[in-house]
């Protein structure tokens, strides 16, 4: 599929107005994305878990307007509040994708938005809401052109929520998901995510993430300013190479189930990210004192009890704490004896690999 497949062939039909609701996960990459062309397009390939209890749900509500308006008309209501400082991203979003859906300035929306995990708990929502929405979108092209196939509507709808954020074209199907083309992944592609297309070892069903909640404020600099100082950086193209060999690395890891090398490669690169952001001009540092206090405490438990709980990181200082169904028991109760105390309000999500978006 290349951009032109996402383009309506002809102005569809109207529809009346009508209202559709999606519930979309939040995803946390084991193979990062940090940096990216124009146009959204990733610099390096990146893999990731689906999650399931942290995730927008989004009601859309269209009405035609009797005649196209020049601008986007939209509401914004967040956790039922009216929040006018998301709209500039709602904006930017509809213009890159009105391309693709020209039905966009027909129509008056109400975008109803809420998330399953606490405000500002520092996890990020653009992710999943940006999924939520795209998923809504697709729901109305469907109405219009019902003979889209299942396979199409995903597909779109991965490559539009990537217009709103790149990581959000891993959130719409589960549960290990692929963005970014590599040779050795058939079907692979820059501008829309696909579900890992190899077998994966029993040992990486059902694994869990607890998300330490270390820093609930907003992030001192945007991933988006992240991606952009990756440009001229000088370990880039390195770093893009590194991924692209953790990703070849864990195809072998799905396979085999290989959980020591699991983990060795999903904290390398997480450390890997956050050495791309300490040096970068200007350098930034996400993690925490509680961030680095957690990981040592990771290492020591990993040492003392022979388990493969590991540890990855986004762009901030909370923490993601991965681990197998089997040792749900001990690493948890680990986690409560030894890790929450760096939490802030001692607040943490627990969370497992999911199976993607649905209609609500
Ligand atoms: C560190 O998808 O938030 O979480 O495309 O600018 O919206 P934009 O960036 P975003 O970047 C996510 C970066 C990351 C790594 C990842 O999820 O792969």
């Amino acid at each position: 599929m290349t951009e032109k497949d996402f383009i309506f062939q002809s102005f569809p039909t109207k529809i009346d107005a009508g209202k559709i609701t999606w519930k979309a996960p939040s995803n946390i990459a084991l193979v990062k994305y940090w940096g990216k062309k124009p146009n959204q397009i990733p610099a390096n390939p990146s893999v990731s878990f689906t999650l399931d209890a942290c995730a927008t749900t989004t009601t859309l509500s269209f009405l035609p307007l009797k005649e196209s308006a020049k601008s986007f008309s939209f509401d914004l209501l967040f956790e039922g509040q009216s929040k006018k400082e998301f709209k500039p991203k709602i904006e930017t979003f509809f213009a890159r994708i009105e391309k693709y859906l020209p039905f966009l300035k027909s129509y008056h929306f109400t975008i109803e938005t809420s998330n399953s995990f606490p405000h500002s708990s520092g996890i990020a929502s653009s992710a999943s809401g940006m999924a939520a929405l795209a998923l809504c979108l697709m729901g109305m092209e469907e109405q219009m052109n019902p003979n889209i196939t299942a396979n199409y509507f995903n597909q779109k709808a991965s490559f539009l929520a990537r217009l709103g954020s790149g990581s959000a074209c891993r959130s719409i199907e589960g549960d290990l998901i692929q963005w970014g083309i590599d040779e050795t992944i058939e079907g692979s592609s820059n501008i829309y995510a696909i579900k890992y297309p190899h077998s994966v070892h029993k040992n990486f069903k059902n694994y869990h993430d607890t998300i330490l909640l270390v820093h609930k404020g907003q992030k001192e600099v945007s991933s988006t300013v992240g991606h952009n100082l990756m440009h001229g950086h000088p370990f880039a193209e390195q770093r893009f190479v590194q991924a692209h060999n953790h990703l070849r690395d864990l195809q072998t890891v799905f396979l085999n189930g290989d959980l020591d090398r699991f983990v060795e490669i999903v904290e390398n690169e997480a450390l890997s990210l956050h050495a791309m952001m300490m040096t970068s001009t200007p350098y930034f540092m996400l993690m925490k004192p509680s961030t680095l206090g957690i990981i040592q405490k990771i290492w020591q438990f990993r040492k003392a009890s022979g388990s493969k709980v590991c540890f990855t990181l986004d762009a901030g200082a909370n923490v993601h704490v991965l681990y197998p169904e089997k040792e749900k028991e001990d690493v948890y109760q680990f986690i409560k004896d030894e890790l929450i105390a760096f939490c802030e309000k001692g607040q943490y999500i627990c969370d497992r690999i999911g199976f993607g978006a649905r209609k609500m």
